[in-house]
């Protein structure tokens, strides 16, 4: 199958990602589309951040600042993890400098009753926006995105964001049942939506499983590989490389490339290139600049894109990328700069 327009699919993101040879990384920036733009904020006075998530005049403009403004070789879809379960019918908010928040958190069996399957009925301002974007990026590449199971039904039982999300693990422990059962449903909900996003044209998708570093490799593997499997697998016969990116995954990389991905995330916590010993040297990595540099002098900053730039080819594949989203205080003029920086490597 053949959904994205030609350029975007010989791009040198997806080239990066499929493990093809060029000149020089591509670069973009977990979360580029955000608070650090200036643009950004103004145009999202007064409009709630999951409503601005559903508008699709509102995610292209906001898609695009970051490709107008720095220049970088992909586009990341606006939106947020939780607007998948929010369209199903979960009720809950993106509270700002908080995180999602749930009103009724999932604690038992019949909360799953509020978790319907997802289709691509619940969602048509998704596949209309991404229509809109890829039209208007051209030959830039879209990356798709959703959260993965353990990520989501980490907010789901916790109500909002937590740092030890102790009563996630208490769950998945003292009812693996109901755990695998709830996560099961998410898996589908975000595979759906991945497929959603990419049958409406983005050329690559990345599977966001920020807090599973919180995890052992063991119940990694046990309680939640399984499940962002079917995620992930959910496009696989579209024919799109898949990123896998957590937050302090430096025990659980082989097991989350293991899951289906072509490339792996690699935080700032791991180099690259002892990320790509752990991996065998079987994918693309997408890494890995600690986001607190940005706050460096910039000859901090460019010795540490160069010394990355070096790591990543040793790997099958290398885009470069931070190791977490980009802080709200960045001054914007510093990731233009690095994205300079990387294409000057190029020529
Ligand atoms: O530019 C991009 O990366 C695309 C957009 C994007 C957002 N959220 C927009 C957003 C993406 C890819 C996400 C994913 C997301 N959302 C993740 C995984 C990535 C990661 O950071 O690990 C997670 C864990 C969430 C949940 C979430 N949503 C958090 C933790 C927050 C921040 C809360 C805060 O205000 O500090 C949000 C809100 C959110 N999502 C914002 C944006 C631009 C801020 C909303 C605002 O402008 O007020």
């Amino acid at each position: 199958m053949d959904h994205a327009p030609r350029p975007a699919r010989e791009s040198l993101l997806v080239r990066a990602a499929r493990h093809e040879p060029g000149a020089r990384p591509p670069v973009w920036f977990m979360r580029q589309a955000g608070r650090s733009l200036p643009e950004y904020r103004a145009i999202r006075e007064g409009v709630g951040m999951l409503e601005s998530c559903r508008r699709p005049d509102l995610v292209t403009e906001i898609t695009m600042q970051p490709v107008r403004r720095h220049g970088v070789d992909a586009a990341i879809f606006f939106s947020d993890i939780v607007v998948p379960v929010g369209a199903v019918g979960i009720d809950l908010d993106i509270v700002p400098g908080v995180g999602p928040v749930v009103a009724q958190p999932v604690a038992t069996r019949a909360d799953l009753d509020r978790l319907p399957e997802l289709t691509g009925e619940h969602v048509p301002d998704i596949t209309e926006s991404v229509r809109l974007l890829v039209a208007e990026l051209g030959d830039t590449p879209l990356i798709g995105f959703a959260g993965a199971p353990f990520t989501l039904a980490s907010y789901l039982v916790e109500g909002g964001p937590s740092k030890t999300h102790a009563r996630t693990k208490a769950l998945m422990h003292a009812d693996p049942a109901l755990w695998h059962d709830l996560c099961a449903r998410l898996a589908q909900i975000s595979g759906e939506f991945l497929r959603v996003q990419v049958e409406a044209g983005a050329s690559a998708v990345q599977l966001f499983d920020s807090w599973a570093g919180a995890l052992s490799r063991r119940d990694y593997e046990e309680f939640v590989q399984p499940h962002s499997r079917v995620a992930l697998g959910a496009v696989a016969d579209l024919d799109v490389p898949r990123i896998h990116f957590g937050v302090g995954t430096g025990e659980l990389l082989a097991s989350m490339g293991a899951a289906g991905a072509e490339v792996v995330g690699v935080d700032f916590r791991v180099d690259l290139d002892d990320a790509n010993e752990r991996l065998g040297g079987r994918y693309a990595l997408q890494g890995n600049l600690d986001p607190a540099l940005l706050f460096a002098p910039w000859e901090v900053i460019e010795a540490h894109v160069r010394r990355i730039v070096t790591q990543g080819r040793a790997a099958a594949g290398h885009i470069l990328n931070l190791g977490h989203g980009v802080p709200p205080e960045t001054d914007p003029d510093v990731l233009t700069r690095i994205v300079e920086l990387v294409k000057s490597l190029g020529e």
